[in-house]
């Protein structure tokens, strides 16, 4: 039950600054244990953002951001400007999907590199981000008429972004308007981000949920009166496209056989200037042992895991960002929208 005192909760800070280094909730091992990892140089923040201790795209974004800070710190012995550069392009190259990651040091390389000034640039950056989600919630909110039934893939929650969420941000400010008569989650396999991170996020905040196997989508839906289907992206292309974590695809498809709508939310840092549409994206390929659980006694068995997929603009009835939403997006729409921003 929603009371007065957990109506505004918004206390999951995944990724903070503190003594001198990135603070990190350990994705890992949640929901079992709240760990957190003091992480103080870039090779220890490269490993945390591949390792997926801190993941969700704008989280990553949020991290490498604080990361620009750790390798100015490294930098300050050599010629700075090289050392730095190839700080960056090293953490850039944790993950190569979430465009935020790229967005974040692309902008990090603009700030005067006097430490103060990233510092206090990543800490904006963040803020920023809360800011852009909790815009959202109530932009994307707003789209959801009372009594809906929403699907939610992934975690587009506070755990993957500043804090808040993107697309749970949605999720948790249409449920606290009352407006939401059901929840249904994916397990998101192999990760498990929905069964182990939304779930957690959930019982944080005491939002009734139902989680299913990602296979059981199509018949609930089938079944479901579901009106909505709600995620986030990992990256947003010009004409439209987006890629989100593996399974978002299915759901657009599966949405649009059984007319529902389909609404990605996700802040313009997300925004890809560089891709003309989804097939300029790099897809993650990763380790068969999230797939196996002993990968090496296979035997004549490839592996396929891919992270993400692009879902096309032709599926999606609205894009959320913190600056407007793009109804019905298109290229020509997606083109006036970024001009305007
Ligand atoms: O592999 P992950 O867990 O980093 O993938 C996360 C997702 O795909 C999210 O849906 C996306 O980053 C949007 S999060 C606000």
């Amino acid at each position: 039950m929603l009371t007065k005192e957990n109506l505004l909760y918004d206390s999951i800070r995944p990724v903070t600054w503190q003594d001198n280094g990135v603070l990190l909730l350990d994705q890992r091992l949640l929901p079992d244990e709240e760990v957190y990892l003091h992480i103080d140089n870039t090779q220890a923040l490269y490993d945390a953002i591949r390792d997926m201790a801190v993941r969700g795209a704008p989280a990553i974004g949020i991290a490498a951001a604080y990361g620009a800070v750790l390798a100015s710190q490294e930098a300050y012995d050599s010629d700075f400007n090289s050392t730095f550069n190839e700080k960056l392009d090293f953490l850039r190259s944790a993950r190569p999907t979430a465009i935020n990651l790229s967005n974040a040091l692309n902008a990090a390389r603009k700030v005067n590199n006097q430490k103060e000034n990233l510092l206090s640039w990543a800490h904006k950056w963040l803020e920023d981000d809360i800011l852009a989600n909790k815009m959202m919630g109530q932009l994307g909110g707003a789209l959801i008429k009372q009594g809906s039934t929403v699907v939610t893939h992934c975690n587009a929650g506070a755990l993957a972004t500043g804090g808040y969420g993107t697309a749970l941000g949605v999720v948790r400010w249409a449920y606290q308007h009352n407006l939401i008569k059901r929840i249904y989650f994916g397990e998101t396999r192999p990760w498990n981000q929905g069964a182990r991170l939304t779930r957690w996020e959930f019982e944080q905040e005491k939002i009734s949920a139902n989680l299913l196997i990602d296979s059981a989508m199509a018949s609930n839906m089938k079944q479901g009166n579901v009106d909505w289907v709600i995620v986030g992206a990992d990256s947003i292309c010009l004409n439209g496209d987006i890629a989100n974590k593996i399974g978002t695809y299915s759901l657009a498809v599966l949405a649009k056989y059984h007319g529902v709508k389909l609404m990605i939310v996700a802040p313009t840092t997300t925004i890809d200037l560089s891709a003309e549409s989804g097939d300029d994206i790099l897809i993650e390929q990763r380790s068969a042992n999230e797939v196996l659980s002993n990968a090496s006694d296979t035997k004549n068995i490839n592996v396929l895991n891919p992270s993400f997929d692009i879902t096309p603009v032709s599926l999606i009835s609205a894009i959320v960002t913190e600056k407007g939403v793009i109804e019905s997006p298109n290229a020509s729409k997606m083109k006036t929208f970024i001009a305007s921003i």
